[in-house]
């Protein structure tokens, strides 16, 4: 292993002229009695190069990254501050070996270095008898970077301290046990990004993510946290620093998107602003990660103010105390870049740097360099069980001794409590939220704080948009007006057309905004309803004036009936009464009392009892009394034209008592078609939601075929009476109860036609009262026009009610049939 590393080293491009030494040891150096690792990306491999030889990268000729130099210092400083302090480590000298990452894949010389004792890689299972003085490792910065080197470390349970490595993959500590790091992870910074979309309800955004272990795992985790929310994804692209900007811009601006999230390192993000600028992108809010929010050329470059606003997320600006004396004092020196020495990538020309640049340049990630190099120093000082003045010199410690206190790291640092939680992910810090001003500041506007509750504050009044006033919008279609439902149209759910909710469904935009829900069958609503209203409930109550009046009607009937009754049994062996119908008469009366039971029961709320009391003992006893009128017209017809044309069937119609017999046959026909359609189909409550959208109106469900047969019966019973009664009307006047049922019949009929005209151009609950009034006339009808002039003649005629009038009338009439 030693040769080969050698080997690798030595075929490296010539090392350059040294300049003249001041302080005989690198800046990648620093001996102490215990060593941090130390990976800084310095210097960056833009284009990966083909290489046919056995060699490693040489770092120093590519690509200068001046914040990297920043942390690479910081870290530099800490540790030197940490062998100041007496009290952290006393009398136990920390030290450094520091390389340049600046290549993913062929960067490994310094990381075998890092892990090999006197050159020489100790395998597995060997007692540690020589143990390596590098304790842990800070670093590297990028996910990529990390996501390569960290197995190396995590066979031995090497401790490595990232403070760049945002990648979410590397949360899992089955595959990474002893990665920890004191930035926070992309999960943190996406929350954070979502928060401001939603803050500024945007719902149409683009995300531009670099295509690398760092931008592609921003991008799945944008994805799995919008998922819920409102925002849609309408454009993303993995780009490089090579991505045509035309092409993408052209699509970004075809699909009207106004936010951008650019979720990059801080070269991408450089050269995607450089060239929307160049191509003339305008009316752009535009949304950056931490990697370059904080960057310092770009807000001050001419032409940034044309293609939108800027809005960042970014790490908190932290002074670090005394890093600026540092820079100051180092620069001021020389270090001495001893060729035989050094070992490859430990070397850098920044002689040109200046200290001002240094301190000038974006300071992104300062403090989590700062908080992973003290948090070493705690974990062993733990290890060592340091005292005051003094540290165990007895210990023999191993990396993971160090991973094992580091991960219990509980101390304060810059007034920050410095803790891990289970995963290695730092609970604490927060975000800033930033805005580049006119002034080519990033100016702080709010923050996101995690620990020790989330808490985000934005003060949108220090925002001056591109729009001049109001926060710049981004949807695929308008939201919808209220009580509209979103229909989508794509593959997008931003992407939708609005159609009202019709009345009788309502839409709850909190619940789904893209479905209208029916109501309850007890509610309703108007068109373009949000909710549901209650129907009123209607039903005729007993109290209600109709209803009293009807009522009183029918308890006069039932008195008149009654009246009626007496006044005839006194009377009964007259001949009006038995002209009337004898016998006959007190069934007729007594059924017509019976029918108006029907009446009371049309009000109040209707049950089952109530619907099958509306109707049956109106049909039955009606059926009864409509059976007698046909009987008694029969009788009628009988008497004068078919006693005398067939003397037979008048003996056998008296001598069989036919017209009892024709009633009992109707009243148990009647009653059986009763029971039987009652029992298929009874009558049911039924609430009335048909006639009004806003009442119930409660009546009665009565199913016409299984009242069929009662109604057709009936029918055909009014028409017997009819014919019988119409050809008995000739006869001798005074004598004709024929005319007074013909009279009868048409009144009847008269007064349900009325009803038929009432329901087909009424609806409401009076229905009900005109249905009672409807079975009170049919019953008055009878009443009034049949037994009332019977009642006059017998009060105040009494000389029409002899035998002997009866008679004279009989013999006048005989006398005009035998002519
Ligand atoms: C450490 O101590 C030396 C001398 O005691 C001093 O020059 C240097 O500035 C100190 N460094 C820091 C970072 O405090
Ligand atoms: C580190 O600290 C030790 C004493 O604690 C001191 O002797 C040594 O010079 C310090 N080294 C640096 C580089 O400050
Ligand atoms: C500091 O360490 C040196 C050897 O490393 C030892 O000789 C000296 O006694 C120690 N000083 C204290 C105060 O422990
Ligand atoms: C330990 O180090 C010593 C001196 O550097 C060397 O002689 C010895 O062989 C080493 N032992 C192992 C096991 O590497
Ligand atoms: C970018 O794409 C446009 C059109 O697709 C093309 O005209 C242009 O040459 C491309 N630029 C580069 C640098 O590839
Ligand atoms: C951008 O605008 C400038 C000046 O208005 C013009 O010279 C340049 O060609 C434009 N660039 C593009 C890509 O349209
Ligand atoms: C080091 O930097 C100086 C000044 O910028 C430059 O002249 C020299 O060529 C550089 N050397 C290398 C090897 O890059
Ligand atoms: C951290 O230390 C402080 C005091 O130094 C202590 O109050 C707190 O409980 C500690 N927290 C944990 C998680 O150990
Ligand atoms: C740390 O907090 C204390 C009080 O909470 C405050 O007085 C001090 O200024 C703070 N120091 C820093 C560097 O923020
Ligand atoms: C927001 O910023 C404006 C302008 O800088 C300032 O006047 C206002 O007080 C700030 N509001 C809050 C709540 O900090
Ligand atoms: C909605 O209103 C229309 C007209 O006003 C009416 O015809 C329709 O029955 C109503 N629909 C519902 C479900 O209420």
């Amino acid at each position: 292993m030693k040769y080969f590393l050698a080997l690798m080293c030595l075929l490296e491009s010539p090392l350059h002229a040294l300049a003249q030494c001041t302080v005989p040891a690198s800046e990648f150096e620093l001996e102490g009695d215990y060593l941090l690792g130390g990976l800084f990306d310095i210097h960056h491999v833009r284009a990966p190069v083909y290489h046919g030889r056995p060699e490693t990268i040489d770092c120093s000729s590519q690509i200068f990254i001046l914040s990297s130099y920043r942390r690479f210092q910081l870290m530099r400083f800490s540790v030197e501050e940490i062998n100041n302090s007496t009290n952290l480590l006393p009398n136990v000298s920390l030290g450094y070996e520091i390389f340049d990452h600046c290549s993913h894949t062929r960067n490994f010389p310094g990381i075998f270095k890092l892990i090999s004792v006197n050159g020489l890689i100790q395998p597995r299972g060997t007692s540690y008898e020589n143990v390596s003085k590098v304790i842990a490792v800070v670093g590297p910065f990028s996910s990529t970077d990390t996501l390569t080197v960290a197995p190396v470390f995590m066979m031995n349970l090497f401790p490595m301290v990232s403070y760049g490595a945002a990648s979410s993959a590397l949360t899992e500590k089955e595959i990474f046990p002893s990665f920890l790091r004191t930035v926070h992870s992309n999960r943190d910074a996406i929350e954070v990004i979502v928060k401001i979309i939603l803050h500024f309800n945007w719902r149409w955004v683009a995300f531009l993510n670099s295509d690398d272990d760092f931008g592609n795992d921003g991008m799945e985790l944008f994805r799995g946290r919008i998922k819920d929310t409102e925002i849609c994804l309408a454009y993303t692209n993995s780009i490089n620093v090579n991505t045509n900007g035309s092409l993408m811009f052209r699509q970004i601006e075809e699909q009207n998107v106004h936010i951008i999230i650019v979720f990059t390192p801080k070269l991408t993000a450089e050269v995607l602003i450089d060239s929307a600028i160049e191509r003339n992108v305008t009316n752009k809010v535009w949304i950056a990660g931490d990697t370059w929010s904080l960057n310092k050329r770009l807000p001050k470059k001419k032409g940034i103010k044309n293609i939108g606003t800027i809005i960042g997320v970014s790490q908190p600006v932290m002074p670090i105390p005394g890093f600026s004396n540092f820079i100051l004092s180092a620069k001021r020196q020389n270090h001495c870049e001893n060729k035989e020495k050094m070992f490859c990538n430990q070397v850098c020309n920044c002689s040109s740097q200046t200290a001002e640049d240094i301190l000038a340049v974006d300071p992104s990630f300062s403090f989590p360099v700062y908080s992973s190099v003290y948090a070493i120093a705690h974990a062993l000082h733990n290890v060592l069980k340091c005292g005051v003045d003094k540290c165990n010199g007895n210990i023999r410690v191993s990396p993971h001794m160090v991973l094992a206190e580091l991960k219990k790291s509980n101390f304060t640092l810059l007034n920050q409590s410095i803790q891990f939680d289970e995963n290695g992910d730092p609970k604490f810090g927060s975000y800033s939220i930033v805005f580049w001003n006119h002034d080519g500041d990033a100016e702080e506007i709010g923050f996101y704080k995690f620990h020790p509750s989330v808490n985000f504050f934005i003060n949108s009044t220090k925002i001056q948009w591109y729009t001049q006033g109001e926060v710049p919008t981004s949807w695929c279609s308008p939201e919808c007006p209220v009580g509209y439902a979103k229909k989508q149209t794509g593959i997008h759910k931003c992407c939708f057309n609005c159609n009202i909710c019709q009345n009788g469904s309502y839409i709850d935009s909190t619940v789904d905004p893209y479905k209208c829900v029916s109501c309850k069958e007890n509610e309703w609503s108007a068109i373009g309803s949000t909710s549901c209203q209650l129907r009123e409930v209607e039903y005729v109550q007993f109290t209600d004036i109709g209803a009293i009046m009807v009522m009183t009607g029918t308890w006069a009937l039932v008195g008149l009936t009654l009246a009626l009754s007496v006044l005839f049994a006194i009377n009964y062996n007259t001949p009006v009464v038995r002209s009337a119908g004898g016998p006959m008469c007190f069934l007729i009366l007594g059924c017509l009392s019976l029918c108006s039971i029907s009446v009371f029961f049309h009000f109040d709320v209707p049950t089952v009892s109530f619907c099958i009391l509306r109707l049956f003992p109106f049909i039955l006893f009606y059926t009864v009394c409509l059976a007698c009128f046909v009987v008694r017209s029969f009788q009628i017809v009988c008497i004068f034209k078919i006693a005398v044309k067939f003397p037979k069937l008048h003996s056998w119609w008296m001598k069989y008592h036919g017209q009892w017999l024709i009633i009992t046959v109707a009243f148990i026909t009647q009653a059986l078609f009763l029971f039987i359609g009652y029992f298929y189909a009874p009558p049911k409550p039924y609430n009335n939601t048909v006639w009004y959208p806003d009442k119930i109106i409660l009546g009665c469900d009565i199913n016409l075929k299984a009242t069929l047969c009662s109604l057709v019966l009936l029918l055909s019973l009014c028409s017997l009476c009819f014919i019988f009664s119409y050809m008995g009307k000739d006869l001798p006047k005074n004598y004709n109860e024929a005319k007074a049922i013909t009279f009868c019949l048409l009144l009847l009929i008269l007064t349900w036609i009325l009803f038929a005209t009432e329901c087909m151009l009424y609806r409401g609950k009076y229905i009900q009262t005109m249905n009672a009034l409807a079975i009170l006339s049919s019953i008055y009808s009878f009443l009034l026009w049949y037994f009332l002039p019977k009642c006059y003649i017998i009060l105040f005629q009494p000389h029409k009610n002899t035998q002997k009038y009866f008679q004279s009338i009989i013999q006048n009439y005989t006398k005009t049939i035998s002519q």
